[in-house]
């Protein structure tokens, strides 16, 4: 298929939800390390590694030669039944995991991850109530947009109660008008306000933010944020957790998504 006939095919068979960068869309059709290629044969230096997943770069032999090792094998069973490979990478995560994490729970996305992180919260603390940043974002399921803080990924309204959001950590727009560090951390104050003011009773189940927002503009917070709301959440009853530690459940390495750079640079 030609390029001009994939778009009108893409635009009448696929939903409108899917955004394409680009006035003339890109058809990609092969990696190799660091270049992609377009269906018309052209060379881009690739500086957005599929929202920064594909951090080996494409092609890597050692990942090919495992994934068709894999596939060969067998290509699903089940978790009713063990896979020596889910036992040896739990394994793994728990030898370089900090503070005695020493099991795993794997999931097929980012949004599921995130939507097992906050039942988990729920269930561990017996509190309904968390608290996300603005400009957040955490994927595409009902729970996940109402956890993301960015208008243009919310395509219904709130649905479901107990997400409140505070002021992001964003030194280089501050929604205070003010500068770190004269400003004594009026964006973890935030948090503390919101639990005191928006809450039952004071109790949260969880504070969940992206240690680098991504596609809220790759905000990231000064160096003592997050151990200032470490303190607060635990004063009031809460677990925290910071996201994309999805990727690694999803088996991919990354920190924050790269949607706002979107840069592939075309070389020949
Ligand atoms: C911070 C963050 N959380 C969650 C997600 C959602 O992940 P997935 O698309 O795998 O559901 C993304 C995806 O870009 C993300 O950047």
């Amino acid at each position: 298929m030609s390029d001009e006939v994939l778009l009108k095919a893409f635009r009448q068979h696929l939903w409108p939800a899917y955004t394409l960068y680009y006035t003339k869309p890109l058809t990609i059709v092969r990696g190799e390390g660091s270049y992609v290629w377009d269906i018309e044969g052209g060379k881009y230096l690739d500086f957005f590694g599929g929202i920064l997943v594909t951090a080996a770069g494409h092609g890597h032999p050692k990942i090919l030669a495992r994934i068709h090792e894999q596939v060969d094998r067998i290509l699903h069973t089940s978790t009713l039944y063990i896979h020596e490979n889910m036992v040896r990478l739990a394994k793994a995560l728990a030898e370089k995991a900090p503070g005695g994490l020493s099991t795993s729970y794997f999931t097929n996305s980012g949004s599921e991850a995130n939507e097992t992180a906050i039942m988990l919260a729920k269930m561990y603390t017996g509190q309904q109530d968390i608290i996300v940043l603005r400009n957040a974002y955490s994927g595409r399921t009902t729970l996940t947009t109402n956890l993301t803080g960015n208008a243009a990924w919310r395509p219904l309204g709130s649905e479901i109660p107990g997400i409140h959001h505070a002021a992001a950590p964003y030194c280089y727009r501050c929604p205070f008008k003010s500068t770190y560090p004269e400003c004594g951390l009026a964006c973890a104050e935030d948090v503390e306000n919101l639990i005191r003011t928006t809450t039952r009773q004071g109790k949260i189940a969880a504070f969940f933010a992206e240690p680098i927002q991504g596609v809220g503009g790759f905000v990231t917070p000064p160096e003592d944020y997050f151990q200032a709301v470490a303190d607060i959440v635990k004063r009031y009853g809460g677990s925290s957790s910071l996201t994309r530690s999805k990727r690694a459940s999803a088996g991919r390495a990354c920190i924050g998504s790269a949607s706002s750079i979107g840069a592939l640079n075309r070389t020949s």
